[in-house]
């Protein structure tokens, strides 16, 4: 008998937290966000929006902010999106529309990361956007507020890229059209129209007619389900293990993890308690006797930030656990094949990697090790996984990182039994 543990919950989703704030931002009057998460990625997005002249006050756990597109003022310095990918690449689509010259930077991880695929589409709206050489941050944006609507095709699958673009066709004169790669998380598309935006599908296109003020709004940021992964996972790892989570966000873009813990063998109930612009309700996962499972290319962008646990979780499981058509891993907050095959490799476990993904053989017998994280979240708390489902002793050289997206992590961990 498993005694009854409480129901848990994890920070509110980053991805929902980053565009909600710049919603707000953009919209007449006072929007009120609840559970908006205190990781330091969305700190980044607050802070960088402060720079930008948007006034935002704490009333208890909401955060009001005060938006209005008219009042963004260009920041007197670079803006630091710190780690955050989100905030930097969706930021740049905002501003490129808007009469702002803005210089944008971040950490050292941050530099190192593609800038031309937001550069290159939002081109098409007249913006200069100026890159370093290697196509990286610091990169400075002159927006140009008289842009007209654009047809644009976005080739990379990736919702930031995809944002870029609907941010910045909110600024432009006519309609902008977005084709090609847009099946990707659609949370942009979803607050659009809780925040009163007019944004529709034509046959295989998105198009927005511009432009389009935001109207303010209220909104609960559910549970983070990319956060709520790694403890789901360490009941999944662990026979008779279990946890619940409450008030985790259910958007069908995003759960493909679930099916996948269901594929490995883990027992998956999911009951969704909230509709609204982005659904929600409760996960509960049991562990089981697990067997290996094969991720296809196609199911890569649904399962991005999840695909290091996936990697662990093959540790545990019965067979070859395989991931492929995932090279987007390389320029991830590190280089995720590389970190997760060192770090998968410095606990006994048989990894092989490929240009574009990687296999791991189990079940492995793990021991205690070191970790290298390269500062990356996500291998943090993958690795901090395996150490609890195992019983070994992992020693992360840089725990602090998980503070990006979960802080907490570690004492949330300890309530999986
Ligand atoms: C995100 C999109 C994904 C994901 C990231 C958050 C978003 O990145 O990895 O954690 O909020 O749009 P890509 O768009 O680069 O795939």
């Amino acid at each position: 008998m498993t005694a009854t543990i409480p129901p848990m919950t994890v920070p509110g989703d980053k991805s929902i937290a980053h565009r909600a704030l710049m919603l707000a931002a953009l919209a007449q009057g006072e929007s009120r966000l609840f559970n908006l998460p205190a990781g330091l990625d969305v700190r980044s997005t607050q802070r960088a929006l402060g720079a930008l002249g948007v006034t935002m006050r704490r009333e208890g756990d909401v955060l009001v902010v005060s938006g209005g597109a008219g009042t963004l003022i260009a920041p007197p310095e670079p803006i630091d999106c710190g780690n955050s990918g989100t905030t930097i690449r969706l930021l740049t689509g905002l501003l490129a529309t808007r009469a702002i010259v803005a210089t944008l930077d971040g950490d050292a991880s941050l530099r190192a990361r593609p800038m031309r695929r937001v550069a290159a589409p939002l081109a098409a709206f007249g913006a200069r956007i100026e890159l370093s050489p290697a196509g990286t941050a610091p990169l400075v944006v002159h927006g140009n507020a008289a842009a007209r609507g654009a047809a644009v095709a976005i080739e990379v699958p990736s919702a930031q890229v995809k944002s870029a673009v609907l941010f910045a066709a909110l600024g432009a004169h006519g309609p902008t059209r977005l084709t090609g790669q847009l099946a990707t998380r659609d949370h942009t598309e979803r607050l659009f129209e809780a925040f009163g935006v007019r944004c529709r599908h034509d046959g295989d296109a998105l198009v927005v007619e511009g432009p389009q003020t935001p109207q303010a709004t209220q909104l609960h940021v559910p549970g983070d389900l990319s956060s709520a992964a790694f403890l789901l996972a360490a009941a999944a790892a662990v026979p008779g293990a279990h946890a619940t989570l409450d008030d985790v966000g259910l958007n069908p873009t995003r759960t493909a993890f679930l099916d996948v813990l269901r594929r490995f063998g883990a027992d998956v109930e999911v009951s969704q308690t909230s509709t609204g612009p982005e659904p929600h309700g409760r996960v509960s996962v049991r562990g089981a006797r697990l067997s290996a499972v094969v991720i296809a290319p196609g199911e890569v962008p649904g399962l991005i930030d999840e695909l290091p646990l996936v990697g662990v979780l093959g540790a545990f499981a019965h067979g070859r656990t395989s991931v492929s058509g995932a090279a987007e891993l390389r320029v991830k907050e590190s280089d995720r094949i590389d970190t997760f095959a060192h770090a998968a490799r410095a606990l006994g476990i048989e990894v092989e990697t490929a240009p574009d993904g990687f296999a791991v053989r189990g079940p492995a017998t793990l021991h205690d090790g070191a970790v290298v994280t390269a500062g990356d979240h996500r291998i943090a708390m993958a690795f901090a996984v395996a150490g609890h489902a195992a019983g070994i002793d992992v020693r992360l050289d840089d725990p602090d990182c998980m503070a990006v997206s979960f802080p907490g992590f570690a004492r949330a961990l300890d309530g999986v039994r």
